[in-house]
């Protein structure tokens, strides 16, 4: 037998130890790299397991407080909120969401006074108010772009007006970055950063953040006249490069896993602050997964997490926030 020729380039050399492997990787995880969404209820003392989000809960205004000192302990730079919101006060014309007294608004102001490190960063769409269920207002079963953007803003100085540092407008709405920035201009929220969910596609896996806000029931039909269809890609740069000039500080791409190639896309035409967004059902399904012994959660949270960085993201919203954050603590 001959033997076998040496390879010139043997990569296992600086895979063979911990400290090798360690010398050589490209990308890091870190805490400062987490954005953590949470699910606000009204009451008092309320946790509120989410069936369909196994570890996730609703908390009541007190808890979220705990939830944003727990944040700034781990080193976690900003929380998300998002608001469950009692069926009764939905209409369809959605006036809650520039209610300044609404859950969101005054869970911000608490946040601020109680943890005023923590970055606050919200949700800006009519969803969690409409009871009909869409991010937009609906006429006769139309999505209306220009109205739905009017009311928006509204929305948005709300959260201004409260302390949000970041807004998250995430309703796929055209127009609404340019018109919530020159707004917030003009009511002396120079301050105030908006991170566009600028690549936002329609997707299967929102599932369960709409169980968590209770939207579920409400929705009739999809979203696929205002959020992106999965098949485009190139799509997906011009929205970003419109969002720029509109106004964004920040872009997003949501959902994260299935769309990292959209990530790498973004941050390599831009290289604008670029965030993905591990949605509700990426985290059921790797979760669930666990749960049914079937993989390594803590692996799977870790390896998924780290992807987005390698893929080119900035950082990363995503439910296991506190769970990655306390374990890259603990060593
Ligand atoms: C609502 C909104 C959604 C999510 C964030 N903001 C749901 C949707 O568009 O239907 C999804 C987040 C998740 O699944 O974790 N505008």
């Amino acid at each position: 037998m001959q033997p076998v020729a040496s390879p010139a380039h043997r990569f296992r050399r600086l895979r063979q130890s911990p400290a090798l492997r360690a010398m050589v990787q490209e990308v890091a995880l870190t805490p400062a790299d987490l954005i953590w969404p949470v699910f606000v209820r009204d009451g008092v003392g309320v946790r509120e397991p989410i069936a369909s989000m196994p570890g996730v809960e609703r908390l009541s205004i007190d808890n979220i407080l705990r939830a944003g000192e727990e944040a700034a302990g781990l080193g976690i730079p900003a929380i998300c909120l998002f608001p469950y919101t009692d069926p009764s006060v939905k209409t369809v014309t959605c006036e809650e969401a520039w209610n300044p007294e609404n859950l969101t608004n005054r869970a911000i102001r608490a946040l601020k006074a109680a943890v005023p490190d923590i970055a606050i960063m919200t949700d800006i769409a009519l969803d969690p108010y409409n009871a009909l269920g869409h991010d937009g207002l609906v006429v006769d079963g139309t999505i209306l772009n220009d109205e739905t953007v009017e009311a928006l803003v509204k929305m948005a100085l709300a959260q201004a007006e409260a302390g949000a540092d970041i807004l998250g407008p995430s309703d796929m709405m055209d127009g609404r970055i340019g018109a919530i920035r020159s707004a917030l201009e003009g009511a002396g929220h120079q301050g105030v950063a908006i991170l566009s969910y600028a690549a936002k596609y329609a997707s299967a896996f929102y599932g369960p953040f709409r169980d968590a806000v209770g939207a579920s029931g409400a929705l009739k039909g999809d979203k696929k006249t205002y959020q992106m269809n999965p098949a485009n890609s190139d799509e997906a740069l011009r929205l970003v490069e419109r969002d720029l000039r509109e106004g964004a500080d920040m872009v997003m791409v949501k959902p994260g896993m299935p769309y990292l190639d959209i990530c790498r896309r973004v941050k390599d035409a831009f290289g604008a602050p670029t965030f993905a967004y591990q949605v509700s059902g990426e985290y059921a399904m790797i979760r669930a997964a666990a749960q049914n012994g079937w993989i390594d959660g803590e692996k799977a949270m870790m390896e998924s997490l780290l992807a987005f960085k390698r893929a080119g993201c900035d950082g990363v919203l995503s439910y296991f926030a506190p769970a990655a954050a306390r374990l890259m603590r603990a060593g």
